[in-house]
């Protein structure tokens, strides 16, 4: 549950301050993988900077931390607590678990949005012909949460787009019950995977807009977290 430190008016000297939360906060970082035989799987490039640059944000602002973290070569966060997983199915088992215990959800994994419909139990042989593999959809982690959260959690979502960023973003935000999503744009060279550098669009509930960046992953998320702590005080008050 959110603890407050002080909410109220301020000398305008210090009214840059944020209200002083002390927050735990579960966040998904990274992609997953779904194997198709022992040995080789369906994923995506994300490397899961953004969500590890959130977790050491989050830690510095105060916050306790369960970083749920796909298969990346980081670095863990000091002081923050991380379970690995592996496929979105791990990644679900695990966010489902400690999501009670959370005041905020950010999810910046790239969950999978399709595995294998079967997995061979051993190496497939190659025998000089195509291979066609049947995909079923993966349940969306983020969506099911949202069903059943408590009024007083706040869901954060990502959007990572290639063409009308804010449009689906805002359409996202609705399908998937979050109270904010960050949009940004992963098309081309200047795409986000993999960047040390980001842009968010970060939009919320009645018409809440406001752009962090470019900047690099870690300035932006200091920056998301103060906004993410602005957003849960004025809820609170
Ligand atoms: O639909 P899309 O994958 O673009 O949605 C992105 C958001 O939804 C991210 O916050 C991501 O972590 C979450 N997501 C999820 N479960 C999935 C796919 C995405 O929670 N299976």
């Amino acid at each position: 549950m959110a603890a407050i430190g002080f909410i109220g008016h301020l000398p305008s000297f210090i009214c840059h301050l944020q209200p002083t939360l002390s927050l735990r906060c579960l966040i998904t970082a990274g992609p997953t993988r779904e194997f198709f035989d022992p040995v080789r799987f369906i994923s995506n490039p994300s490397t899961g900077k953004m969500g590890f640059a959130l977790a050491t944000a989050a830690k510095e602002a105060g916050w306790s931390v369960d970083l749920v973290a796909g298969p990346v070569s980081l670095s863990d966060p000091a002081g923050v607590m991380v379970y690995p997983v592996v496929t979105a199915a791990e990644m679900q088992r695990q966010t489902d678990a400690l999501f009670g215990a959370c005041d905020v959800l950010i999810m910046t994994a790239a969950v999978s949005d399709w595995r294998p419909k079967s997995t061979a139990p051993q190496k497939m042989k190659k025998d000089g012909q195509g291979l066609t593999v049947e995909l079923e959809p993966v349940p969306d982690i983020v969506t099911a949460l949202a069903e059943e959260r408590r009024t007083d959690q706040f869901l954060v979502g990502f959007a990572a787009e290639t063409e009308n960023v804010e449009a689906n973003a805002l359409d996202k935000l609705e399908r998937k019950g979050l109270d904010l999503i960050a949009a940004n744009s992963v098309a081309g060279s200047e795409g986000a995977f993999g960047s040390d550098h980001n842009k968010l669009i970060l939009l919320g509930r009645n018409g809440f807009r406001e752009v962090l960046g470019p900047a690099s992953k870690a300035a932006v998320a200091r920056q998301l977290i103060d906004v993410i702590a602005r957003l849960v005080a004025a809820r609170a008050s």
